[in-house]
């Protein structure tokens, strides 16, 4: 879309950044892809689709920026994804790995939206309200399974099951 430069001209440095927000949202669906896999192979099938379905929902949030870029004129630029993290101790430790990585997210998002602030940049500030909103969504439902897998102790296998009832359309917050 040839789009008219002008008032809303997007710095580099934002656009820059963005990019390094796709890469971010596509390495975190990776790595909660390796997560899934690492369940499956370890008779976690509830968690397995738990974290499959975050990893899907990752997916959307790098073509949600993906698609800002393109609407704003912007070419996006795919870097690579790393290999994910293929082994864990045991299965608090993929959720420990969740919450840490959506912390780091959540201060990516929170700088990004301090620089498109200082670069007054209103348009970005406001599409990426969502996305902080999101992150406090995300690391409350993390932080929430990681308080039932406590209580549950040695009845892991009821929270796994309880994970395997998550729906597509429902998000990690709720
Ligand atoms: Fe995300
Ligand atoms: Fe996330």
């Amino acid at each position: 879309m040839i789009y008219s430069k002008g008032l809303y001209t997007m710095k580099n440095e934002i656009r820059n950044e963005l990019n390094l927000q796709i890469n971010r949202e596509m390495q975190s669906a990776y790595n909660y892809l390796g997560i899934a896999t690492w369940c499956s192979e370890k008779g976690y099938p509830g968690s397995a689709h738990w974290f499959s379905l975050q990893a899907k929902e990752e997916m959307e949030h790098a073509l949600k920026i993906y698609k800002y870029l393109l609407d704003r004129g912007e070419t996006p630029t795919l870097e690579s994804v790393g290999k994910p993290k293929a082994a864990f101790e045991d299965l608090r430790s993929t959720f420990e790995a969740a919450l840490e990585q959506e912390r780091e997210v959540e201060n990516f998002l929170n700088a990004i939206s301090v620089k498109a602030a200082e670069a007054k940049d209103h348009v970005t500030l406001n599409f990426l309200a969502w996305f902080l909103e999101e992150q406090v969504e995300e690391v409350a439902s993390v932080q929430t399974i990681l308080d039932q897998l406590s209580l549950a102790k040695d009845s892991l296998f009821l929270v796994d099951q309880e994970l395997g009832k998550r729906t597509e359309t429902e998000s990690a917050g709720n």
